[in-house]
């Protein structure tokens, strides 16, 4: 119950999914934590149940595609809590459609918000950790980070560049305790996926059919793996991408035997 006690962290888009699944581990694990999220309503809702559950929480709106808005949260963090040691990159929002046919201003919005704002992340929890001594930053990329994905480019290419900063920041401030690693999911039951299962030609059965575990992953296995890379337990771990696929990358299927089971 108390992997994070006495840190303090802050969550991007952590009003759903992912994100509030991770701002209610860091809570129980004893952290005091910040919601950052352009949906008010959801975040303010989240931080008004954990504070009545005994937990230190407040919520900042926040949209992470703007310099002064991530600034305003760290800045919420120190005066509100003392400090930061742990900063979540979550938030994403993307843009779609075959190369040729994106709107270049669908591609500035797309890679602003999913890479400018972990540059953003970066850049300004950076500062704050070095006065603390040290800390975590994690940023989702996703497993889309390692591949191509149809109608998807400004998505891959984001989470692609995610993992290269990820692991430059780690290079560059080792030395000063501050630790950077990338997690890299699969296939996520959150609002986000169903968003994609709406338009996608794949039925769900299809999408859990091509992960090893034959399901989708849960928020909570995200922010699991979240909390023990913001935890002091991960020490020696930085500049990973931690991939959490439910084996989805783990092989190919052309052969079209079925797994040991059906
Ligand atoms: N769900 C999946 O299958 C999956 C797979 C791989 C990676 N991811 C990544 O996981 C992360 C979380 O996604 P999720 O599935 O929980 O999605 P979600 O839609 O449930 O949550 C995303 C949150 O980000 C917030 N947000 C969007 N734009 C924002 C902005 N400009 N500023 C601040 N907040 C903003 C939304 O309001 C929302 O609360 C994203 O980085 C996503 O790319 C998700």
């Amino acid at each position: 119950m108390d992997r994070l006690k006495g840190k303090v962290a802050i969550v991007t888009g952590g009003a759903s999914g992912i994100g509030a699944a991770t701002l209610r581990r860091f809570a129980a694990e004893g952290a005091s934590v910040v919601c950052a999220d352009i949906n008010d309503a959801a975040g303010v809702e989240i931080v008004s149940k954990l504070g009545a559950d005994g937990a230190k929480a407040v919520f900042q709106h926040c949209d992470v595609s703007q310099l002064a808005d991530i600034e305003a949260t760290v800045e919420l963090a120190v005066k509100t809590y003392g400090g930061l040691d742990v900063m979540y990159n979550n938030a994403a929002w993307s843009g779609g459609g075959y190369v040729a046919q994106i709107e270049p201003e669908v591609w500035t919005r797309s890679l602003a918000v999913m890479l400018d704002s972990v540059f953003y992340g970066m850049r300004t929890a950076i500062p704050a950790m070095l006065e603390r001594g040290g800390g975590s930053i994690i940023s989702t990329a996703s497993v889309e980070g390692f591949f191509g994905e149809i109608m998807a480019a400004p998505y891959t290419t984001a989470k692609a560049a995610v993992i290269n900063l990820t692991r430059n920041v780690a290079i560059e401030y080792g030395r000063k305790r501050i630790r950077a690693n990338a997690v890299c999911p699969g296939a996520v039951e959150t609002p986000m996926l169903e968003r994609l299962l709406d338009v996608s030609p794949n039925s769900r059965e299809q999408v859990m059919a091509q992960h090893a575990i034959g399901r989708f992953i849960q928020p909570e296995e995200i922010a699991n793996v979240v909390l023990f890379l913001a935890s002091d337990e991960a020490s020696a771990i930085t500049g990973a991408a931690i991939v959490v696929d439910g084996g989805l990358t783990s092989g190919l299927h052309l052969a079209g035997f079925p797994p040991f089971g059906g």
